[in-house]
C-alpha cells in the first residue's frame, strides 16, 4: 500500500468549500426569520433520519452540506433569530464567527504560555481592556494583584471561585485532606442552579448550601445572610463562600452587593459576583451602578457569550488575588515543565481553570471589541434596554396583564392576570406558532412569562410584532 495516500481536504478544496460555507451562513442569516424559531422536531426525529452507522467511505463535501440543510436544520432552534426572546440571549455576530473560525484554523491549544504565547497574552490584554470598559475595580487587572481569564461558562467561574474560597477558608488544607462537612456556602433562592452544582462538585455537599430569602424585588436579603452566617458559626461551621448575583436568571434581580460585601469582609468569606447576563450593561455609564460593591468582591464573572455579540463559549472571570486561585488549581506534572513557567514571568492559564486544555477564545473577543468599539457595543445595549422598557409600558397599559417584577434592564417578567393555566396556554400557542420564542419562570409561585430582549439582530419591529402576537393570542388563551 502506497504510504503517500491522504484523505485530507487539500488547501484548494478547503478554500472552495470554505467559501461555500461562509455563503451558506450569510444566506442562513438572511432567511432566518422564515424558520419557526423553536424547532418543531419530535424526540428521536433527527436521529431517525440519520444512517445507523458511520460511512465506510468518505463522502463529497457537497453531500454533507446538503444534509445540514435537509436533516439538521429541522432540528435547530434558531437562537440567532431576532424573534428569539427565550431564556437569556446567547448572541453571535459575524465578527465573532470569523474570529472563532480563525481560532479553529490556527488550532492552538493554549494550556501554557509556552504552547502559544499569543493565546495567553492576547487574553490577558483584552481582559485588562474590559476592566475600565465595565467600570470594574483595578484589582482585577493583571498588572495588579488579580487578573482575568476566559472560562467556558459562568458555571465554571462559580466552581473555580468556590474552590478558591474553600481553600482560602481552610488554609489550603481541603485540597489535601478533603472536606470535613463543616464548610458552608451561601446564595439566594434566586441564584442560578450552577452554584448548587458547584457545591456538589466541590465536595461541600448540597446540604451545606444556604439559599437565603429574597425581598419583594427578588434580591438577596443581606440581613438574612448575616443572621444565617452567625447561626452557622455558632454551630461550629465554617462559612467560606457567598455568591451574589447581578441580574438573576428568573427575573434580573440585582442583589445588594455593597451590603453583602460588608458581611463577607467582616467574616473573611470569599465573595463571588455572578453578572453572567447583565454585566454587559455596565458598558454604558448610565447602567454602571449595577456594579456597585464589586470593588469589594474576590471574584466576578460575566458572559460576553450572552449579550456581548461573542459566540458561545466565552465567560470572563476576574479574581482580586490570582495567587489564591493558582494555589488552589495548580498541579505541575513533569511533562508540562518548561523554562517560561519556571521563570515565573508568564501566565499559564491551565492553573486558572478546571480543564488543562484551552481554545484560543480571546481571538473572537478581540475581534468583537475592535469591530464594534465601545461606542458600537453601547449603542446596541442601549437599544435593547430601551426596547425592553417600552415593552414594559405596553404590558402596563393592557389591563389583562400584570408585571411580575421590576425591569431594571432588558428582561420583562409579566403574566396574564387570568392565572397559571392561561399563561401556560398563551406561551404554548406563541411558541407553537413559530413566530417567536418565549420561556417562563415561577415568581411567588405564579407562572410568569419572560421576555428577554438581547438578540444581535433584534430591532424595534421584532419587539413590536412580538407584543402584537402576544396580545392576539392572549385574546384566545383567556
Ligand atoms: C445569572 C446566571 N448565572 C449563571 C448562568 C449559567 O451560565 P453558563 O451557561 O455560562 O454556565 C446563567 C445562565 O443563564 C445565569 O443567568
Amino acid at each position: 500500500m502506497p504510504d503517500d495516500k491522504i484523505f485530507h481536504m487539500t488547501p484548494e478544496e478547503f478554500r472552495r468549500h470554505g467559501h461555500t460555507v461562509i455563503d451558506w451562513i450569510a444566506d442562513y442569516y438572511s432567511r432566518i426569520e422564515s424558520y419557526p424559531v423553536l424547532s418543531k422536531a419530535k424526540p428521536g426525529q433527527i436521529r431517525a433520519s440519520l444512517p445507523p452507522a458511520a460511512p465506510a467511505k468518505g463522502e463529497p463535501f457537497e453531500a454533507i452540506l446538503a444534509d445540514v440543510e435537509k436533516l439538521i436544520l429541522p432540528g435547530v432552534t434558531h437562537w440567532q433569530s431576532p424573534n428569539f426572546f427565550a431564556y437569556f440571549p446567547c448572541n453571535a455576530s459575524g465578527t465573532a464567527i470569523l474570529g472563532d473560525l480563525l481560532s479553529s484554523g490556527l488550532g492552538v491549544q493554549g494550556m501554557l504560555w509556552a504552547t502559544s504565547p499569543a493565546c495567553t497574552e492576547l487574553e490577558t490584554h483584552v481582559l485588562d481592556w474590559l476592566v475600565p470598559m465595565l467600570g470594574l475595580p483595578e484589582k482585577f487587572l493583571s498588572t495588579s494583584t488579580g487578573g482575568g481569564v476566559i472560562q467556558d461558562t459562568a458555571s465554571s467561574s462559580s466552581l473555580c471561585a468556590l474552590l478558591a474560597g474553600r481553600e482560602r477558608a481552610t488554609g489550603y488544607a481541603s485540597n489535601q485532606k478533603g472536606c470535613d462537612g463543616k464548610l458552608v456556602a451561601y446564595c439566594s433562592t434566586q441564584t442560578h442552579s450552577s452554584v448548587e452544582k458547584a457545591v456538589k462538585i466541590a465536595g461541600l455537599g448540597a446540604a451545606n448550601l444556604r439559599a437565603i430569602a429574597v425581598d419583594e424585588q427578588f434580591a438577596m436579603r443581606a440581613d438574612e445572610l448575616a443572621q444565617q452566617i452567625a447561626r452557622d458559626k455558632a454551630n461550629g461551621l465554617v462559612p467560606c463562600f457567598v455568591c451574589a448575583t447581578v441580574g438573576t436568571t428568573s427575573s434580573n434581580a440585582i442583589d445588594p452587593v455593597p451590603d453583602i460585601a460588608r458581611i463577607c469582609r467582616e467574616h473573611g468569606i470569599w465573595l463571588h459576583v455572578d453578572a453572567a447576563m447583565s454585566g454587559t450593561a455596565a458598558l454604558c455609564p448610565e447602567f454602571r451602578h449595577i456594579h456597585r460593591g464589586v470593588e469589594f468582591a474576590d471574584s466576578y464573572c460575566f458572559n460576553p457569550h450572552k449579550w456581548m455579540f461573542t459566540n458561545f463559549d466565552c465567560d470572563v472571570f476576574y479574581v482580586a488575588d490570582r495567587k489564591a486561585l493558582i494555589q488552589t488549581l495548580s498541579v505541575l506534572p513533569e511533562y508540562l515543565r518548561n523554562q517560561a513557567t519556571e521563570s515565573g514571568t508568564v501566565i499559564d492559564y491551565r492553573d486558572w481553570q478546571i480543564p488543562l486544555g484551552r481554545r484560543f477564545r480571546a481571538l473572537k473577543l478581540w475581534f468583537v471589541l475592535r469591530h464594534y468599539g465601545v461606542e458600537g457595543l453601547q449603542h446596541h445595549v442601549r437599544q435593547h434596554i430601551a426596547l425592553a422598557q417600552e415593552f414594559e409600558n405596553w404590558v402596563r397599559a393592557d389591563s389583562r396583564f400584570e408585571l411580575a417584577a421590576p425591569t431594571p434592564l432588558n428582561l420583562i417578567c409579566f403574566r396574564l392576570k387570568a392565572g397559571d393555566a392561561a399563561n401556560q396556554s398563551l406561551m404554548d400557542r406563541l411558541n407553537r406558532s413559530g413566530d417567536l420564542y418565549l420561556t417562563h419562570t415561577k415568581l411567588n409561585g405564579k407562572f410568569t412569562l419572560r421576555m428577554s430582549v438581547g438578540g444581535t439582530n433584534t430591532q424595534r419591529g421584532h419587539v413590536e410584532r412580538a407584543w402584537k402576537r402576544i396580545q392576539e393570542e392572549a385574546s384566545r388563551a383567556v
